[in-house]
């Protein structure tokens, strides 16, 4: 099987990349291969690989710049999300599209259900929510949703990363305690899309790793490991702070925890993993 992954440098892309076997080959096409925001280069391309499937691994996911550059965060998020459903319908391909927890607005204060009213708070999440519209209007039957949150990998921009270096240099950090969610394992997450795209399972799905945390407990498990594993030399004090203390430009979702229970039925060869036990994966792969 070839399973054709839109994005290349993007942690969940890089993921993917690393999961091709003779089986099931993975070819990762980045923006200088596939030009997502026109239908007909999609086509073009996508005629050119004998495909069944393709996993939309890329997104505009800069979600505080996104509040002021709408029209790209759209491009992305939206149109070619259409874009990529139509030629997938053209071309009857199942598409495995990932989306986030941010379409929620966060006031429920028990896990999302997938089929849960949606309500986005900032742009990011308004433009994910009508990309996800766009696939289940045109292809319902031919496509999986699944929404994530919190996503961290060696490869790639994350939170786990960025506390490493300001852990390395700061003598004291504020980290946000009253935004509560699940952080994710990109590396596992990859092997949800591929199980999604060679079953060719369907509908809309959660998938984070196991247990809730805040950013702030995040931030202390992170810290905590790294000196165990020789990664930080010392520990440096950790402050929870309040959103408001820490003011952004796009407004999140103060509790954002996804319900998986129908994973189990979707993808019964994955069990869910803490998220502690899955930092603790990522940083032996640093
Ligand atoms: N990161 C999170 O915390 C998080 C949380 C919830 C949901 N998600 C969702 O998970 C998915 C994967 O996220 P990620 O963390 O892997 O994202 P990422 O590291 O920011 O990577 C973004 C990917 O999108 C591609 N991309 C961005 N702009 C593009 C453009 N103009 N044209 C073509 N491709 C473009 C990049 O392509 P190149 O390879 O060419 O650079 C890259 O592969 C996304 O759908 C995201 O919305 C992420």
């Amino acid at each position: 099987m070839k399973i054709i992954v839109i994005g290349k440098s993007g942690q969940l892309a890089w993921e993917l990349s690393q999961l091709s076997t003779k089986e099931n080959e993975i070819l990762c096409l980045g923006r200088n291969e596939i030009n997502i925001v026109s239908k007909h280069a999609i086509l073009t391309t996508l005629k050119k690989h004998q495909t069944d499937v393709i996993i939309n691994a890329s997104a505009y996911t800069a979600v505080d710049q996104a509040e002021s550059d709408k029209d790209n965060a759209y491009n992305i998020n939206t149109t070619a999300v259409q874009n990529l459903a139509e030629a997938c319908q053209e071309l009857s391909l199942h598409l495995v599209h990932i989306s986030t927890d941010f379409v929620f607005d966060g006031q429920k204060g028990s896990p999302y259900l997938p089929n849960d009213n949606i309500d986005p708070l900032g742009v990011y999440g308004a433009s994910k929510a009508k990309g996800e519209q766009a696939i289940t209007n045109i292809i319902p039957n031919n496509s999986c949703i699944i929404r994530t949150s919190w996503v961290y990998s060696t490869h790639g921009n994350n939170f786990v990363k960025t506390m490493l270096k300001l852990m390395a240099s700061k003598p004291e950090l504020g980290i946000i305690s009253d935004q509560i969610g699940s952080p994710t394992y990109a590396k596992y997450l990859a092997k949800v899309c591929i199980s999604a795209a060679i079953n060719k399972v369907i509908g809309i799905h959660h998938w984070t790793d196991a247990g809730v945390a805040s950013w702030y407990d995040f931030a202390v498990a992170i810290q905590e490991l790294a000196i165990e594993k020789g990664l930080l030399e010392k520990p440096i004090v950790i402050k929870p702070i309040r959103t408001q203390e820490y003011p952004t430009p796009a407004e999140r979702p103060s509790y954002s925890v996804l319900d998986k229970t129908s994973c189990s039925e979707a993808f019964p060869e994955l069990p869910l993993i803490h998220w502690r036990t899955q930092l603790n994966n990522m940083m032996d792969n640093l």
